[in-house]
């Protein structure tokens, strides 16, 4: 989940944690608070990264085995969008051409 410790990501974190699922959390914490997600920390299923979900690498190592990645991060102006947007868009297509 990136942006997981922001408003809306906080709470799908928590459902998805509900629901019996393993969840990472990325989140460099810009606008996010560490108190959205105290509930999930020290939880066997809860994992939190802080960094930026522009960091390609990180985000790469990060989705190895995952099922679903969730994108909340909110992205602020036209340039931080466009270029969270084409990150997000860069690091779909690289999963898709894994599990194809
Ligand atoms: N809050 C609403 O009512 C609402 C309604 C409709 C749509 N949205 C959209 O949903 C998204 C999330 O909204 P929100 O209210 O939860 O915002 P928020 O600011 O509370 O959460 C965004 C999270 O993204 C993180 N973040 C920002 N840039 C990042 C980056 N580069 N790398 C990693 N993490 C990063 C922030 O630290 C924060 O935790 C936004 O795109 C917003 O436009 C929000």
């Amino acid at each position: 989940m990136a942006g997981g410790a922001g408003f809306i990501g906080s709470h799908i974190v928590d459902r998805l944690l509900k629901n019996d699922m393993e969840v990472t959390v990325l989140d460099n914490l810009y606008t996010g608070l560490l108190e959205n997600i105290e509930n999930c920390r020290g939880k066997r299923e809860f994992r939190f990264v802080q960094g930026d979900v522009r960091d390609f690498d990180l985000v790469k190592s990060i989705v190895k085995n995952v099922d679903a990645v969730f994108k909340r991060a909110r992205s602020l102006g036209y340039a931080p969008k466009f270029t969270l947007e084409r990150g997000m868009r860069e690091l779909v297509e690289w999963y898709s051409k894994r599990v194809s």
